[in-house]
């Protein structure tokens, strides 16, 4: 690929989205854009670039960015930080509501749903504690084509094979042929919307948890810093972040800090979380 094509996919992608390609991921472009080419009538990626330079094709720019950015999720990912909400975040948000009875959740960058729909779950078995409640679970993604498989709930074996225990898949899930579907009372907890996390989240209202996990890795540190910013002016002053195993606000901004001794936790700079609260 010329190096000017180059150059206009990796601004495009950076400006629409964050994720920061390199040049040794060049193969990466033809790979998954090519199947792109073919759905908007072009016969490569050099016609890709010839339409993007002389018009701006919304509909083209959306195919292109979904195809690029990494969507790969499961349920309850990596098992701790699920575990973690379980056992700690959750209990200690239920003891700090307790006047208000009111918890809001933010799964940002929820891909096709597994990471709120796990939380969803865990909600659903602690309802007893919950009754008089009101917990929101909002889960947005930037890509639009995505969020149409989240909101239908709809897996494959595969999907559900990673990470979901079988108590859960056979409590919350009902076999339709080679495809599982999701509970609608589960499927009901979740509030999908589409939302760019490169902007303010200041309309999605304040949350107490925000899981933004996985989605950092892909961008470089000064779009993170503007991501944990729009986070931070949303997280509750008490609240909690988890970003993924990877992933840290340790040198990337000074508005947000590690909950000591929870690894993958986060709190707003100069303020105690409900983790930290009582410990
Ligand atoms: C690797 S997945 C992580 C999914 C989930 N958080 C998890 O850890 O299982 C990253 C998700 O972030 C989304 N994403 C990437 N850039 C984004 C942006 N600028 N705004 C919102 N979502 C974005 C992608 O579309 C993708 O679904």
């Amino acid at each position: 690929m010329e190096i000017e094509n180059f150059k206009l996919l990796s601004t495009l992608l950076k400006q629409r989205s964050g994720l920061v390609l390199m040049k040794d991921k060049a193969y990466l472009l033809e790979a998954r854009l090519m199947p792109i080419a073919r759905k908007h009538g072009l016969a490569d990626l050099d016609q890709i670039c010839e339409v993007l330079r002389t018009r701006r094709e919304t509909a083209l720019i959306a195919d292109i960015t979904e195809a690029m950015v990494s969507n790969g999720t499961e349920f309850f990912g990596d098992k701790k930080p699920f575990d973690l909400f379980r056992s700690l975040v959750l209990p200690k948000l239920i003891s700090a509501r307790a006047e208000s009875k009111k918890i809001r959740i933010w799964s940002a960058g929820c891909s096709s749903g597994q990471e709120p729909y796990s939380l969803a779950m865990i909600l659903k078995e602690e309802q007893e504690q919950l009754r008089e409640w009101q917990v929101d679970i909002v889960a947005t993604d930037l890509s639009e084509g995505i969020l149409p498989k989240a909101k239908a709930g709809i897996y494959s074996q595969f999907e559900v094979q990673r990470g979901l225990p079988i108590r859960m898949l056979i409590k919350y899930f009902r076999q339709n042929g080679d495809k599982w579907h999701m509970d609608a009372s589960v499927r009901s907890m979740v509030d999908f919307k589409t939302h760019n996390l490169l902007e303010t989240a200041k309309h999605l209202g304040k949350f107490d948890v925000v899981l933004c996990r996985n989605v950092l890795m892909s961008f470089d540190q000064p779009t993170n810093e503007q991501v944990l910013s729009h986070i931070s002016d949303v997280l509750s002053q008490d609240g909690v972040l988890y970003l993924g195993s990877s992933e840290t606000v340790q040198g990337v901004t000074d508005r947000l800090t590690s909950i000591p001794d929870v690894p993958g936790l986060f709190q707003q700079a100069g303020s105690v979380s409900v983790v930290t609260a009582s410990r």
